[in-house]
This record gives C-alpha cells, structure tokens and sequence, in this order.
C-alpha cells in the first residue's frame, strides 16, 4: 500500500490529522450463528483497510478510494444511501454517529460533524473473498471520528453502531461477528465470542505443524446478500413456531436440538423442511463451537478440523449457503490426510474456503487444489496467506 498520508496531501492539500487501521477477518468455526445468538471463533488478520481524514469547514464530506481512483463528495447532513457502493460504507457510519450525537447530547445541531471532513482510504484485503472488507471500513471510519471528534465511543457501542450502518446502508441483516472481530482481535488470538451477551475471550491460536490457507474461489454470486436475509429469516419463522411451546426461547441460541426435532421436523409438512434444516443446522453448530474451542484447548487439531468438515457438509447440505465452488475447494482436500479440516468460510455463495493444512505440504496442496479447480470451473485459484494480527488501531 502506498503512504496515506502523502496520498491524502497530495488529493486534499492539506496534512491528515489522524490514521487509523483496521484488518479484514477470517472465522475458524461459528457461521451463521452470530444472528441466532450463538458463539463464533473469528480473528482479525494482517490484511486491512487504511483511513486518512481530517476536519473541514463547509459542511461537505469529500471521499477518496485509492485503489479504485474515485471521488465523491455529499452534503454532511440528512445523510441518505448513495448510487456509489463503497460510499455507503462511510457515509452508513457517519449517519448512524450523527444519530448517537443527537439522542446524547442537546446541542447536537450545532456538532461539529456537520462541517464535514476529507477522508481517502485504501486496503488490501480482497473485496468479495468473504474477509469483511467491508466492515473493515465501517470500523477504520468510526474509530477515526471517535478520534477526531472525541465522541468517546467504546469500541463495543462502535462494533453495535457499525453493524446497523450495514443494515441500513448496505441492505444486508448481518450478525455482528465482522465488526466485532475486526475492532477487538489480538495477534495470534482467536476470539470466541459469545454473540448473545457479547462476552469474548481470547485463545492463543497454536496449530503446531499446521496452518492456515485461504483457497480464494475469486467469484461471488449475486443472491449472496438476498439469500443471507432470507436464512435469518428463516430461522426467526423457526424462533415463531418454538416459542408458541417454549415461551423463554427468543433465539436459536436457546432452543435444543431435541425441541427442534419435536416441533419443527413434525411441522415440516407445514413450513416446508427448509426451516426446520436452517434451525437444525444452526443449533448444531452452535453447539460444535463450543466443543472445537475444547479440542483447540486440548491441541487436538484434528478433532478440531473434523469439525470444519462437519460445519462445511451443514452449510451446504441444511443451510444451503454454499456453491459449486465452494463445494469443489472442499472436496478437493477432504480426503487429504496432510488438510486437517476444510469448509466455506463468512456468509457464503462465493468467497473462501478456510484450510489446516500441514505446513511441510501446503505448497504441494495448493498445486493440486490449483489445478482440480481449473479444471472443474472456469476460475483460477486465488491463495491468501493470512497471519492473525492486531485490530483497528491508530497508525
Ligand atoms: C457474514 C456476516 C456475518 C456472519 C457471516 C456468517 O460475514 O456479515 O455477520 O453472519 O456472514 O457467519
């Protein structure tokens, strides 16, 4: 990446007052269950988003993306969605800041946030690969006017803020796992957080003789984000039907397995069996989290990658989230003795698959996967490296 500062000089003609860094994710085990409460086990990682930003005087935001050459600028007030895609992801976080500043605070009209500010960014994380390229902007954007404009934000009500900007700016439900990921991770910690009561704990991430691999499928189909609102909405008609037995389950996170064989497999006939395979899926996996976090604890990767594996068949098979694709990464390693554990990683229908694999093997293992995805799709095989690093901080 370029210097920043130098690049926002040189657009803006003026010095940035503030650098701020936050990193794309991956998640070990724990998909789709962030929206139903569950647990997920997410680290931030040495590929990220890079903002510059400094205050103005006349009321206009003005955006820069670097790597893509674009600039737009909006009024820093009544803040609505723009045509721009990217935008969103900056303009999202400013309205929802500007909501916080006017329920907190009585003078909110005269905040100094609508004189606007200069902003450029930059980033090397893949946009589409399923890394929260996305919610890394959202997190560099609102811990840069935290900073600025000392708006005293914890970097909880922050991960909260972000993730309603995706709502309402980019259309999609998603959980809270990206963003939570991307301002809170450690190096060389993983996180299992508790996506219910946001309570986190941090583990060392020791895979001994193996490591990660990011196997980049390099496409995205278009119904990934109409098909991830309609999973939640799945398993809230899944929540509907418990409940009316179960009055205490709110979630998935608090249902059983066997109140969802009772009453969601009999009333199959009536909702169809894509609701019941959503729940089941999901109560399944949240359980397996909590079991992969003991076998990690234990150092028993295989156990771990197992689950990997059973995740990666429930995601494809119940939750049907993943695709040719992705599916054709996962069988091309599955019976590898050398890969301890495979499956889709983030929301799905393109992105990544996320591999163990013997550190000894993983060149000769990256050649084979090449060239069975060559040769079964028309894509080439895009391979990310990743290293679990800090989350958003100032530069
Ligand atoms: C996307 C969403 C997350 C999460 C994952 C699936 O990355 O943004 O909130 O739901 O999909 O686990």
């Amino acid at each position: 990446m370029q210097d920043i500062r130098v690049s926002f000089q040189q657009l803006f003609n003026s010095s940035a007052s503030l650098v701020v860094q936050s990193p794309g994710r991956i998640n070990l085990i724990g998909e789709h269950t962030d929206y139903n409460n569950g647990f997920v086990l997410p680290a931030a990682i040495d590929k990220c988003v890079q903002v510059a930003i400094a205050k103005r005087t006349d009321g206009a935001i003005h955006m820069h993306a670097l790597d893509l050459q674009e600039s737009v600028i909006v009024p820093a007030v009544a803040i609505q969605p723009h045509a721009t895609h990217w935008v969103n992801y900056i303009i999202g976080v400013v309205a929802q800041v500007q909501k916080y500043i006017a329920n907190a605070s009585s003078n909110s009209a005269t905040h100094e946030l609508v004189k606007g500010f200069d902003i450029c960014l930059q980033g090397d994380i893949p946009i589409g690969a399923g890394l929260s390229s996305s919610a890394a902007v959202e997190c560099a954007v609102i811990f840069a006017l935290n900073e600025m404009y000392q708006l005293g934000l914890s970097t909880m009500q922050m991960a909260l803020m972000t993730q309603q900007s995706e709502h309402e700016f980019a259309g999609v439900k998603c959980g809270i796992m990206d963003m939570f990921a991307s301002l809170h991770g450690k190096s060389n910690q993983v996180m299992l957080l508790d996506c219910g009561s946001l309570q986190h704990h941090y583990y060392p991430l020791d895979l001994k003789e193996y490591q990660i691999v990011l196997f980049d499928t390099q496409i995205k189909h278009a119904l990934a984000s109409s098909e991830y609102n309609t999973r939640r909405l799945e398993c809230e008609q899944g929540v509907e039907i418990l409940q009316k037995k179960y009055p205490s389950i709110k979630t998935l996170r608090d249902a059983s397995k066997q109140q969802v064989d009772e009453l969601l497999k009999t009333e199959a006939t009536l909702i169809g069996t894509k609701v019941y395979n959503r729940c089941k899926y999901v109560v399944d996996e949240i359980e397996r989290v909590q079991l992969a976090v003991k076998d990690l604890l234990a150092g028993d990767i295989k156990a771990f990658g197992q689950k990997m594996y059973e995740t990666h068949e429930g995601l494809s098979q119940l939750y049907e989230v993943s695709c040719r694709e992705l599916d054709i990464l996962v069988n091309a390693v599955k019976d590898h003795p050398q890969v301890l554990g495979a499956r889709m990683m983030g929301g799905g229908f393109g992105g990544c698959t996320i591999n163990i694999i013997k550190k000894s093997e993983v060149e000769a293992i990256i050649n084979m996967v090449a060239d069975i995805y060559a040769q079964q799709t028309a894509h080439i095989l895009k391979v990310h490296q990743v290293k679990i690093a800090q989350g958003t901080h100032i530069k």
